[in-house]
């Protein structure tokens, strides 16, 4: 089993699109060499931003994207949305656990509806979380930024934290993907690869870009820069 970081997948968050071409812009940034769909949803209660629900995530598939889709939920309660989102096409299901009653509940529910769960940490969640879970996840989603808004600054004390979820994936023994969502830009990226990500979200800095497939590409080779060297 290979519990060193996966190859690299890039996840552009969809939030930093343009809404009203929704469909046009996923098919851009996959066509651009994305991997995943990075698909925030937010409640206005959980966190202080309102973004989307199942409908659009069921309106992309059968508008005709296949890639996976990243479902990451910033939302209170959790279960109650779960299986709409298995019905509306997600892949993963990450949450924050602070946002559930039942944490290994919602995980086994994720996984019944045929989901890859995943538990996401805000910058000053401890990692404690994992005790008792890792087993049972498929990611673990890093916050480089507090929840609720794209275009915020990376926090670079999440790096070290990079590091220590690696190692406890490691000593795991599972392929648990590790993704950083939060800041991620070229200039950035290399130094959370080589802290142990492989799962890199990035909004504003691919969205707001004049070129997807040059920022994409941009991205990967610093990936692949720390990787190599
Ligand atoms: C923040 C979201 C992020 C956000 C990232 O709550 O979870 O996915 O869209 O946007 P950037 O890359 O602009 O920080
Ligand atoms: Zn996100």
């Amino acid at each position: 089993m290979n519990t060193g970081p996966a190859s690299p997948w890039i996840a552009p968050s969809i939030l930093s699109a343009d809404f009203a071409r929704l469909g046009a812009e996923v098919d851009a940034v996959l066509g651009a060499g994305a991997d995943l769909v990075h698909f925030d949803v937010m409640d206005n209660h959980y966190v202080p931003n309102l973004t989307i629900g199942p409908l659009v995530c069921e309106a992309l598939r059968r508008h005709g994207v296949q890639a996976p889709i990243d479902v990451h939920l910033m939302v209170r309660p959790v279960d109650r949305i779960v299986p709409d989102f298995a019905k509306a096409g997600a892949t993963y299901i990450t949450f924050h656990p602070e946002a559930s009653e039942h944490v290994d509940r919602t995980i086994g529910l994720i996984r019944e509806h045929g989901c890859r769960p995943g538990l996401v940490f805000n910058p000053a969640t401890p990692l404690d979380w994992l005790d008792y879970t890792i087993d049972a996840l498929d990611m673990i989603l890093l916050m480089s930024v507090n929840p609720g808004f794209g275009g915020q600054a990376f926090i670079p004390g999440v790096l070290p934290k990079i590091a220590q979820a690696r190692a406890r994936i490691a000593a795991s023994g599972r392929a648990i993907r590790l993704e950083v969502d939060g800041g991620i830009k070229p200039d950035n990226i290399g130094a959370v690869a080589a802290a142990g990500a492989d799962t890199f979200v990035a909004g504003s800095a691919i969205f707001g870009s004049g070129d997807y497939a040059a920022t994409i590409a941009r991205m990967r080779r610093e990936i692949e820069g720390v990787r190599c060297g």
